[in-house]
C-alpha cells in the first residue's frame, strides 16, 4: 500500500512538474501555456549554446510555436483566476487591452523572426528580441 502511494505521487510529480499545489484550472493552463514557451526558448538557448547542433528548421519550429502559443495568451488570461501560487498581477484585468497588445508584440516577434535565423550567430539577437517582449510583459503584469 505504501509503495503504491508513492508510485502515484511520483506520477503526479512529473505531470504537474513546477505547477504542483495550483488548484485553480484556469491559473494552471495559462502557466502551462507559459512553460510551453519557456521550453521552446530553452531550445533556442541550447543551439546558441552549442549544447546542441544548430537546425535551421528545429529554430523556425520553436518560433511558430511560440507564436502559436502568443496568440492563445489572451484568452488563456480572460477568465479573472486567482490562485495562492499565481504570479499574475490583478492589474492585468484593469488594463486587459494593453496586456494584450503585449501578447501580440510578442507573436508578431516570433513570425516576423521565423526564417531569418539562418546561422548560430543569428539566435543571440533573435533571442534577444524574444526574451524583450518576454519581459515587456512581466515587468508590468507579473510579481518580481
Ligand atoms: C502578455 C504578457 C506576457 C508575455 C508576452 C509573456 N508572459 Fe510569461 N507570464 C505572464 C504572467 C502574467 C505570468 C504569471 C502567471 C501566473 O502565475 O498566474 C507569467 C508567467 C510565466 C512563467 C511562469 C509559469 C509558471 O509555471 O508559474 C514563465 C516560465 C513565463 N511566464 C515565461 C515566458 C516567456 C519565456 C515568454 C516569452 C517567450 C513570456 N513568458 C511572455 C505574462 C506574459
Amino acid at each position: 500500500m505504501k509503495t503504491y502511494i508513492a508510485v502515484g505521487v511520483i506520477a503526479l510529480g512529473t505531470t504537474a512538474f513546477a505547477h504542483s499545489g495550483v488548484k485553480d484550472p484556469d491559473v494552471m493552463n495559462r502557466m502551462m501555456g507559459m512553460s510551453e514557451m519557456a521550453k521552446q526558448m530553452k531550445v533556442l538557448g541550447a543551439m546558441a549554446k552549442g549544447e546542441q547542433a544548430f537546425d535551421a528548421a528545429a529554430v523556425d519550429a520553436a518560433l511558430v510555436r511560440m507564436a502559436e502559443e502568443a496568440s492563445y495568451i489572451p484568452s488563456l488570461f480572460e477568465p479573472k483566476a486567482t490562485d495562492p501560487k499565481s504570479e499574475a498581477l490583478p492589474v492585468i484585468w484593469n488594463e486587459f487591452d494593453t496586456f494584450e497588445e503585449h501578447a501580440r508584440a510578442l507573436e508578431k516577434t516570433s513570425t516576423a523572426l521565423s526564417g531569418t535565423v539562418g546561422t548560430r550567430a543569428d539566435l543571440g539577437p533573435a533571442m534577444k528580441e524574444l526574451g524583450q517582449a518576454c519581459s515587456a510583459c512581466h515587468s508590468d503584469y507579473r510579481q518580481k
